[in-house]
Formats: C-alpha cells, structure tokens, sequence
C-alpha cells in the first residue's frame, strides 16, 4: 500500500483534524510527521469539542493506531496533559498511541529561548506560538538535541543537564529573566509519563504496516505557506510542512506516498505576523472572523482573515503534488452577496500568478473576481446551489485538482463528499 497524505496548503488552522477524523474510517493508521504543539486540531462530534496538540487526529476511533513520528517535536507536558484528557474519556492510549525513538523534545529552556527571542525581534517578531518549535528544530539540526529514545538512557539527566547549560548561556545572552526550577518538576514527572507510553521505531512500525497493506494517513500540521523553505520566511515555522516533510518525518520513501488532500478554507486566514496578499483589514475581514470564529486553537489570538488567494494556493498545489481538494468552512460564506477570489497578484503594474520571493517587500496589488453568493444554508449533498457549484468548478479549473469534499460546519457530520457529485 502506499501512504496518503492530508496537509493544510494556507497558514494553517484550515481543519485538518476535522477531516482527518472524517477520513479515519478509511485508515488503519494516522500519523504525525512534523511540528509541534503548536498546532492545535479541532475535532466535534456527539456534541464534544476537543482540541488536539501532539496527538494525531485519529486517536478517537478505536480501530486507528496513531504515530508520533519522528519528524514532530514532543513537549512531554503538554503531551501528559493530552493524553490525560483522553483517558478520562475513554481512549486506550497504550493501545492506540505509538511515540518515535527519533522524535526529539522540546525542554523548558526551549520555551524560554523562544519567548527570549521573539522579545529580542521586536516589532519584527515572527508571532510564534511560543511553545519553543524554533529552538527545538535548531537543536536538533545543530546536532545537540535530546530525543524520546534518550529517556531510557542511564546518563538521561545528564545529558538533560548539559544541554540546559548551552540555554543557559543562551539565556544570558538575550538578557532574559526565568525561572526554572518552576518549570523543571513537571516536565521531569510527564517524562516520567512519557516512559509508560508505547515507545516504537516508528519506522519500521509504517513501513511494515505498509507492506502488510494497512491504510496509513499522514497528518500535517500548519500549512504549506509555513513550511520553512517554501512558505513566506523568516515567518514560518521551523519544519518542511509540506509532502517532502511527510518522508522524512517518517521514514517513508517518496515512491510510497498515494493520494495528496490538500485542505483550503473557502477564503484565507493567517495567525502571525508575516505578508498576506488578499487579508481584508477592514469590516469585511471582521465578518469573516466572526462568523468562521476565527480565533486560534492553540493561542485564542484572532485570526487574520482575507478572501481566497488562487496564485499562493496554486502555489501549494505545485509543491506538494495535490490530488485532490478538500475546501472548509464554506458555511461562513452563506449569506454573501458577492464572494471575491484572487486570480492575480499587479506587481509594478504587471499581472502575474506567481510567488515572488521577496513577497514581504513585492508591492502585492491582489486582482480579483467576483462570484455571486449562493445566500443559503447548506446541509446535505442533495441539490447544491449553482452559485456554490459554480465556486467550486472555478477553483477546480484554476488549479486542475478536484475538489472531493466540501465542509460545512465545524461538526464531523457536516462535511458534503462531492465524489458522487463529480461521477
Ligand atoms: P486545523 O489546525 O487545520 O486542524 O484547524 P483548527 O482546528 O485550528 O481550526 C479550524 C476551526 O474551524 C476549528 O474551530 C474547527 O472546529 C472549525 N471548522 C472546521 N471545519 C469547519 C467548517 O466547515 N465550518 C465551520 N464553520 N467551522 C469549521
Ligand atoms: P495548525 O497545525 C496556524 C504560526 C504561528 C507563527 C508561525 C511560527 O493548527 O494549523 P511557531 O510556534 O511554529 O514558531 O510559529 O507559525 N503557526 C500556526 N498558525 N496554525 C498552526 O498549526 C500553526 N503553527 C504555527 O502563529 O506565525
Ligand atoms: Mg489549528
């Protein structure tokens, strides 16, 4: 079998843990390959509401093996505190939860130099989530990082201790106050916690889950437009959101990756700073926030929201080889009159449908056409309004990549499968 894989292609936040928990009906095993706990995926249903930070959105079904890979960073804290909630409703994590040697974690000091260097920025401050992602990824690129794998090793606090002392200086440097010895208690005892979970190599547990023709989806976290090398750097985050990062993040080969869903919100929304051609600073932008409540899942910062943006979500499409489309929240759009997409960016009096480099210096003039709105509720699949058919078969000509399912409510059973629709 080969592995799928679902990823956010806007600034995140799209809804990828509602349609992974859609999805996994379909799969054996749901899998992290990259990020942190700076991530925050919603899932409803039955009328409960639950957010999910490290653990793979599939973790409800209790046929599902879900996978911590080794490309995610873990803060044992926050992952204790997860996993805490879910036992008290129910879920088997020994059973159903499975954590990577290779994953590396993320020590309080890294919070801390992730809060000491976004006060050093300034007003050029990348708006990170401060859960210490940038630090942890630096370290284990430096090659000084500890990993899930080092907590069974004898010199474990050692090794703890002479990372901590690098912070340290680190620390001194940016001139920032702390307290450790507040912070240190609780991450020792989820560590603690961590030692009781299902510790794996996570890959050989895919790869032999592929070959005995298991059904594997690969989760993303944040979005294409935040991937390190191909989002709009310095403000992204610090790992390859993209497809590419679903490999290396679990040791999958290139030639077993299947299908690519590629999740879009109906328009755009960015939490952060950073350049964001079509955001709608303006009443306009404040409806859309309030009727999709877009506020942050894992912050509560309000979301910058703007219309759909065709050049950055094609953009996406390219470098992630999507195959199918799935587009959220287009209940939010319901009772417009005119919804605007972005088919161009006008730089220096040109028109072009192309990412420029320097996007957060391009003078980004958007080019925009109006649809007309469909002005109902949608609720099953039954006799779709034109103007929302019409929408949907614009963005599928634009990109070239159907678009297989339309979400319309936050809730599990709101979702229109558009397969049938395409037959
Ligand atoms: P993720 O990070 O991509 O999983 O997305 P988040 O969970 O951070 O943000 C998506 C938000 O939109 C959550 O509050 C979801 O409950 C909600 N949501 C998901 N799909 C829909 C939808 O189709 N319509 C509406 N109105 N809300 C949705
Ligand atoms: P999910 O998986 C939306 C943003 C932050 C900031 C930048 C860097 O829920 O879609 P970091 O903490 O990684 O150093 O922050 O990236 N960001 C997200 N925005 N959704 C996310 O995850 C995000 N994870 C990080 O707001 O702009
Ligand atoms: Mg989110």
């Amino acid at each position: 079998m080969k592995a799928d894989v679902l990823l956010g292609l806007q600034w995140g936040d799209e809804g990828k843990g509602k349609v992974v928990d859609v999805l996994t009906p379909d799969y054996d095993m749901i899998c992290r390959f990259q990020g942190g706990p700076n991530a925050g995926h919603t899932l409803e249903f039955n009328g409960i509401k639950h957010v999910l930070h490290t653990i793979p959105s599939g973790i409800f079904h209790k046929h599902c093996s879900n996978v911590i890979g080794n490309g995610v960073v873990i803060d044992p804290v926050i992952l204790k505190r997860e996993i805490d909630a879910l036992v008290k409703m129910g879920v088997d994590i020994k059973k159903q939860l499975f954590v990577s040697k290779r994953a590396h974690l993320i020590l309080p000091t890294h919070r801390l130099l992730d809060a000491a260097s976004e006060a050093a920025k300034g007003k050029e401050k990348i708006g990170s989530t401060l859960k210490g992602i940038g630090p942890t990824y630096m370290d284990k690129t430096g090659r000084n990082g500890l990993r899930v794998g080092d907590i069974t090793s004898r010199n474990f606090k050692e090794k703890y201790s002479s990372l901590v002392d690098k912070h340290k200086q680190l620390l001194a440097f940016y001139n920032f106050e702390y307290k450790l010895n507040e912070l240190e208690p609780a991450w020792f005892e989820a560590i603690e916690a961590l030692r009781q979970l299902t510790i794996i190599d996570s890959e050989y547990f895919v790869n032999e889950a592929l070959k005995s023709g298991k059904k594997v989806l690969a989760e993303g976290a944040q979005g294409s437009l935040l991937d390190i090398d191909f989002g709009m750097y310095p403000f992204v985050t610090s790992s390859n959101t993209m497809t590419a990062g679903a490999c290396t993040g679990l040791g999958v080969p290139p030639r077993a990756i299947g299908n690519v869903i590629g999740i879009f919100k109906a328009y755009c929304t960015r939490v952060g700073s950073g350049p964001f051609p079509t955001e709608l600073d303006n009443e306009m932008g404040e409806t859309l926030r309030k009727i999709g409540n877009e506020f942050g899942s894992t912050t509560g910062r309000a979301r910058r929201c703007g219309w759909l943006d065709l050049p950055a979500l094609k953009y996406a499409i390219m470098i992630n080889g999507v195959t199918e489309l799935t587009m959220m929240k287009a209940d939010v759009m319901d009772n417009f009159d005119t919804i605007k997409v972005c088919t161009h960016y006008k730089i220096n009096g040109k028109n072009t449908d192309v990412l420029p480099f320097d996007v957060i210096d391009a003078n980004i003039e958007p080019v925009y056409v109006d649809m007309k709105g469909w002005k109902q509720n949608i609720t099953s699949a039954n006799n779709l309004p034109e103007e929302l058919m019409n929408y949907i078969g614009f963005i599928e000509k634009e990109t070239g990549v159907p678009i297989s399912i339309v979400s319309v409510g936050p809730d599990r059973k709101q979702t229109i499968i558009m397969k049938k629709q395409h037959a």
